[in-house]
C-alpha cells in the first residue's frame, strides 16, 4: 500500500494588512464587536493587480523549498480556490507554466472554504492509484475581490492568502483518512449570486455581492464540523486524546471554540490564524499548518486533524501524521 505524506509546507499573505481600526473607517462597526463576534483582528489584502495565481506561486515556491523538491518533481497540481484569476484556463495550470513544472495533470477544485481539503484528498487518491510521485497541493483565494466593501455584515469576515504542501509518496500514513461531504440544499444561506453562465454579462461594478445568513451558516457550520471531526476519529479507530493537534478552517473564533468543545479538545491543542489571516477561505486550513510547522508546534510523527466548511454547503476533513 503506497500512502501519502507531507514533505513541507508554505504560505503567502499579500502585503497590505487591513486592520479592524482600517474597516471602522469604512463601515458602521468597531473593532469590539468584529473581536467578539470572529476573532478577527486584523487580514492581508491583495493588491489591485494581484491576482489569486501570484499567491499560489509565491506560497508554492516556500513549499518546495521545505520539502528539498524543485519544479522537475513535481507530477500533479491541485488547487482549491473559488477566486480563480479567469474562468479559464484553469489556475493550476497559470501556476504550473509560471514555476516551470514539466506537463501533468493541473487543475483547480472549487468547494468554496473546503477547497483545500477535497485537494488534498483528491492527490492523496492518485498517489494511492500510483499515478503521482510529487503532488503540489494549494489552497489560494482573493476573496477580497468578491466582497461588498460597504457591506458590514461580510466585508469584515474575510482576507487573503494561499497555503501550499508538497505531498510525496510514504510506506506508512501520512494520510490516515479523508472524509469529504456536501449538501446543495444549503445554497441559500451562502453563495455568490454572479457565474460564468449567470448574470455574468449583466452585473456591473457593486451589483453582485457575497450573500450570507450569518446566524443560519453558523449553526449548520457547527453541528456538520463536530459531526464530520467525530466519524473521523470513529472511523479511524482513534480516541480524540490520540490527537495532538486540530486544524480548523478560520471562519470564525466561535465556530472554532464549539467545534473543539464538542471534540472535548482543549483549545491549546487548536491551532488559530483566525486573529491574522481572517477567513481566508480555502487557504485558511494549509496555511495554519504551516504557521505551526514553522512555528515549530507541530512535529514531525504528531496526529493531526484538518477540518473545514463552506458555501454549497460542502465540509471535509483530514486525519494525518505529519
Ligand atoms: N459591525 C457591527 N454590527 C454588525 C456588523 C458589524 N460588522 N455586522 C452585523 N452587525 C449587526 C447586525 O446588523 C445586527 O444588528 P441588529 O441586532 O440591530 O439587527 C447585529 O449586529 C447582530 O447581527 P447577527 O447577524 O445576528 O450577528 P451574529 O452574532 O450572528 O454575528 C456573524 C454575525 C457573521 C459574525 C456570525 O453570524 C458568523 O460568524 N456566522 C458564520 C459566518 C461564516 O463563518 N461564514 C463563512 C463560513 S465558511
Amino acid at each position: 500500500m503506497i500512502y501519502s505524506r507531507i514533505e513541507g509546507t508554505g504560505r503567502y499573505l499579500p502585503e497590505r494588512i487591513m486592520t479592524n481600526a482600517d474597516l471602522e473607517k469604512m463601515v458602521d462597526t468597531s473593532d469590539e464587536w468584529i473581536r467578539t463576534r470572529t476573532g478577527v483582528e486584523r487580514r492581508h489584502i491583495a493588491g489591485d493587480d494581484e491576482t489569486t495565481s501570484d499567491l499560489c506561486v509565491k506560497a508554492a515556491q516556500a513549499a518546495m523549498d521545505a520539502a528539498g523538491v524543485t519544479a522537475d518533481d513535481v507530477d500533479l497540481i491541485v488547487i482549491g480556490t473559488t477566486t480563480p484569476d479567469l474562468i479559464f484556463p484553469n489556475i493550476a495550470t497559470l501556476v504550473q507554466h509560471r514555476l516551470g513544472i514539466k506537463p501533468c495533470p493541473a487543475f483547480s477544485i472549487e468547494a468554496a472554504c473546503t477547497g483545500f481539503i477535497y485537494a488534498l484528498s483528491t492527490a492523496d487518491k492518485f498517489m494511492k492509484a500510483g499515478e503521482t510521485e510529487c503532488a503540489l497541493v494549494i489552497g489560494a483565494e482573493v476573496i477580497s475581490k468578491l466582497v461588498d466593501w460597504t457591506d458590514r455584515s461580510t466585508c469584515v469576515l474575510f482576507g487573503d492568502g494561499a497555503g501550499a504542501a508538497i505531498v510525496k509518496p510514504a510506506d506508512e500514513p501520512g494520510i490516515v483518512s479523508s472524509h469529504l461531504g456536501a449538501d446543495g440544499q444549503y445554497k441559500e444561506l451562502l453563495y455568490y449570486p454572479v457565474g460564468a453562465s449567470k448574470d455574468l454579462a449583466k452585473a456591473g461594478v457593486g451589483d453582485s455581492k457575497i450573500l450570507m445568513k450569518g446566524n443560519e451558516v453558523f449553526k449548520v457550520a457547527v453541528k456538520t464540523l463536530g459531526n464530520v471531526a467525530a466519524q473521523t476519529l470513529e472511523e479511524s479507530g482513534i480516541d480524540k486524546s490520540e490527537l495532538d493537534w486540530l486544524i480548523p478552517h478560520q471562519a470564525n473564533m466561535r465556530i472554532i471554540q464549539a467545534t473543539a468543545k464538542r471534540l472535548g479538545l482543549s483549545m491549546e491543542k487548536v491551532i488559530l490564524t483566525v486573529q491574522d489571516h481572517g477567513n481566508t477561505s480555502a487557504a485558511s486550513v494549509p496555511m495554519a499548518l504551516d504557521v505551526a510547522i514553522r512555528d515549530g508546534r507541530i512535529k514531525r510523527g504528531q496526529l493531526l486533524l484538518l477540518e473545514a466548511f463552506g458555501g454549497g454547503f460542502t465540509w471535509g476533513s483530514i486525519l494525518m501524521r505529519y
